[in-house]
């Protein structure tokens, strides 16, 4: 089987303007992502752009035998070697802008999206997406780039989470990631509660 790093290369390669970065997130970065898992009780979890699973696995780790973990994957390749890596998970190639139409209902959505590649119509539509199949009680996570911070997408969309989202919380920087850059930060946010 072709190895995580090498299938992540080369959709990089082909699709630089949809995969977003040349490497996998690293552990760090993984468990930070995927800490809004609740551990205990049968939940769902929405992981969107799982790449070739660094987050999945992170995920997996936390979530009980009960649990569902859906991730929505647009790059076929990375679907294939996604379903390989992780059989328990459902693995749907698909769009994140769709996400309703899959019918769920999650207690977290962790993604890792190149959110400052999408225009703000795209950011704003996949926002939406996601808080309108988030429990009410459920978090959001995802990762920006630090050296991205500049770039107008990267601005719209922090614009767009604080107008979308009860609450940003934007938390210490993951230094340790590939490739080897002090340049990555996380901001989870809590949805607003859906009557
Ligand atoms: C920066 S990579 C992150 C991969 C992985 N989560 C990680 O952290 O290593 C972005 C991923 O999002 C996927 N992606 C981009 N746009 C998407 C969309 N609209 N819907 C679903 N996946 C998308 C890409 O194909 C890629 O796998």
């Amino acid at each position: 089987m072709t190895s995580q790093f090498q299938t992540f290369l080369t959709a990089a390669m082909r699709r630089p303007g949809v995969i977003g970065a040349v490497a996998p997130s690293s552990p760090g970065l993984a468990d930070l992502l995927a800490a809004i898992t609740p551990s205990t009780g049968s939940p769902t979890v929405v992981e969107l752009g799982p790449g070739t699973g660094a987050v999945t696995a992170a995920i997996q780790r936390r979530l009980p035998a009960t649990g569902s973990h859906v991730a929505v994957e647009i790059d076929q390749a990375m679907v294939r070697f996604l379903k390989s890596a992780h059989p328990g998970v459902e693995v749907v190639h698909g769009d994140a802008a769709s996400l309703t139409d899959l019918g769920v209902k999650a207690d977290a959505v962790v993604s890792g999206l190149p959110w400052a590649l999408f225009q703000p119509a795209r950011q704003r539509r996949i926002l939406d997406q996601i808080a309108a199949v988030l429990r009410p009680d459920g978090a959001f996570t995802t990762f920006a780039y630090r050296h991205a911070g500049a770039m107008s997408g990267a601005r719209s969309f922090h614009r767009l989470l604080h107008a979308v989202f009860d609450e940003v919380i934007v938390s210490h920087t993951v230094w340790r990631n590939m490739p080897a850059s002090p340049d990555l930060r996380v901001q989870k946010a809590v949805s607003c509660a859906v009557a």
